[in-house]
Order: C-alpha cells, then sequence, then structure tokens
C-alpha cells in the first residue's frame, strides 16, 4: 500500500493512508487526502483560502480516475463548495458525463447535497486587492473588468508558483487511484481551467501501467497531454524515470511565453515513485503502510 502526494498533501497523507490500512480503495484514499488540502486555510492554491480570479471569486477544479476502470469525474471553476475533489467522483459516479463546470458544477453539487460557503478568506481577499493595486496604482474594479483580458497576464506571476495538490495511491489489491485538486492560477481570467480537471493534462491512472499528476502551469499540461503522456510511456516499456524524461522534453518543446514552474508526482504498476520538478529543492511526499510518517523526498530536477 502506498500513497504520494505533492509536498503540500503532507497533511493529509496519514488520512489516506489511514483509509488504505482500514481495507478502503484508492479512490476513497486519495479522495480523503485531497480533502483534507481543501479544508486547509493556509494552503492558498487550494480549496478554502485558494487564491481568487481577477474578479476576487474563488473558482476551484479537481479531478479523481480509477485506475481499475479508467473512470473518471471532474470539475472546474465550481464556485461556493469546500470539496471539488468529492464533487468530481459523484460526477464519476453519478451521471453519464466526466467534466462539469461552472454553474452546472454547482448546481449539480447543490443537488448532491453539498453545502455552500463563502472560499474567499481574509487573508486572501487582502493579497488580491495588494496585487491589483500593485498592477494598477488604482484598486476600482470597474478599471478592471473593462478590458480584463489585458490583467490576465498578472496570473502568470513568477513569484508566485502554482502549487496545487496530487495524490496517487496504490491500495492493498494493487488498484491505482489520482486525485487532483486546485484552485487554479491565482488572479486567472475567470472561467480559465487548467490542467487539472482535465483527465490525461493533469491526471491519469492505470493500473496496467501506472499514474501521473501535474502542479504548475496546467496550460502546458493541457498542450502536451503530460499524465497521459507518462502513462503511454509507460506502457512503451520505459523505465518511470525515462517516461517522466520524455515527458518532460515533450514540454520543452512547447513555444511558450508564459513558460514556468511546472511539477509531477508518478507511480509505475509495481508501486516504484518519482518526484519531478523544474524547480530546484522542490519536495514531494511518500508513505508505505509500514511507516509512522510520511517522508519527504527530493523531485528530480528536469527542465521545461
Ligand atoms: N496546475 C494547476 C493549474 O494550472 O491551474
Amino acid at each position: 500500500m502506498l500513497v504520494v502526494a505533492s509536498a503540500n498533501g503532507k497533511v493529509g497523507i496519514q488520512a489516506a493512508m489511514e483509509v488504505l490500512r482500514a481495507g478502503g480503495s484508492a479512490l476513497d484514499a486519495v479522495e480523503a487526502g485531497v480533502r483534507v488540502v481543501e479544508s486547509n486555510p493556509e494552503d492558498h492554491t487550494v480549496g478554502l483560502g485558494g487564491l481568487p480570479n481577477l474578479l476576487g471569486e474563488v473558482e476551484l477544479d479537481a479531478s479523481i480516475m480509477d485506475g481499475a476502470t479508467l473512470a473518471a469525474g471532474a470539475v472546474g471553476a465550481l464556485q461556493g463548495v469546500e470539496h471539488p475533489i468529492s464533487v468530481a467522483r459523484r460526477v464519476m459516479e453519478e451521471l453519464p458525463h466526466v467534466l462539469l463546470v461552472g454553474a452546472g458544477a454547482a448546481r449539480f453539487a447543490a443537488e448532491m447535497g453539498f453545502e455552500r460557503r463563502d472560499l474567499l478568506t481574509e487573508e486572501a481577499r487582502r493579497a488580491w486587492e495588494e496585487r491589483l493595486r500593485q498592477a494598477g496604482g488604482d484598486q476600482s474594479l470597474q478599471r478592471y473588468t473593462a478590458a480584463m483580458r489585458r490583467w490576465a497576464k498578472l496570473a502568470a506571476d513568477p513569484e508566485r508558483p502554482n502549487e496545487t495538490v496530487n495524490f496517487i495511491a496504490r491500495d492493498g489489491r494493487g488498484n491505482l487511484a489520482v486525485g487532483v485538486s486546485t484552485s487554479g492560477w491565482a488572479w486567472k481570467y475567470p472561467g480559465r481551467l487548467g490542467d487539472s480537471p482535465v483527465i490525461g493534462a493533469g491526471n491519469y491512472a492505470d493500473n496496467r501501467y501506472g499514474a501521473g499528476a501535474c502542479t504548475g502551469r496546467g496550460e502546458m499540461a493541457i498542450r502536451a497531454a503530460t499524465a497521459r503522456s507518462i502513462v503511454l510511456y509507460l506502457k512503451q516499456g520505459m523505465s518511470l524515470e525515462d517516461a517522466c524524461r520524455e515527458a518532460y522534453r515533450d514540454l520543452a518543446d512547447l513555444v511558450d511565453p508564459y513558460a514556468g514552474p511546472f511539477s509531477l508526482i508518478a507511480v509505475d504498476r509495481a508501486g516504484r515513485h518519482l518526484g519531478v520538478s523544474n524547480r530546484p529543492g522542490a519536495t514531494y511526499v511518500a508513505m508505505t503502510a509500514e511507516m509512522d510518517e510520511p517522508v519527504e523526498a527530493p523531485r528530480l530536477v528536469m527542465n521545461v
């Protein structure tokens, strides 16, 4: 049994492992782990306390995938629900669809009994106001709403790496699952989706080969179909490290003036795991059933 997560998943990795130890599925484990991060107001890239879009609205993206069946569910630009990962799971289980966005996702969440709450914390609101003031010297929202496409470039703020949370679990039956949740890039254009809700971009799991999940500039993972690529490279017989290296080569081919931090975690079918980042010093966390505490391991550095 194994749980692997991005470093900000450390707060939830024990909860995920408890699920596995109790005989729960990999799907249950990733959902449990992600939910803890979504409720952490200190994490400004996920759930409650996430930094808002240009209009000051917290818009959340999440996805979940079952490596046994290749079933998947996702939500994008969802407002007012603390646990988008659980809504994504209900999309997978209750609907003949994979991805719901915006008002439709909120409607479905309400139908499934998810409570509404304001996710914009005071700290996140102050950070948003400050960023707008720094950028324009005028915090009148009207000024930004008039021609917001110009201000969307604020989302590519190199000082504010976009973390997102990734979880991959392998349960006692050898099944893999992956869960991803994010508030997306701070100050993004309203309605922008990153890679996190896009199956194959920000997440992918297939018991037969392995699983991958991404954080960072989601636009790159969408264009290169990064998580699915890792799994396909594993299918071609590459080692886990070579599969990740090949996926990074694909990213390096992209022409992208906003290219920025990009990281991933990956697990192969045997339970070997790896974290990769283009930022030196970045880490990820991993825990097996025999461990009392997770280990925080360095990510391999690869360039994009
Ligand atoms: N990787 C998360 C995002 O781009 O929103």
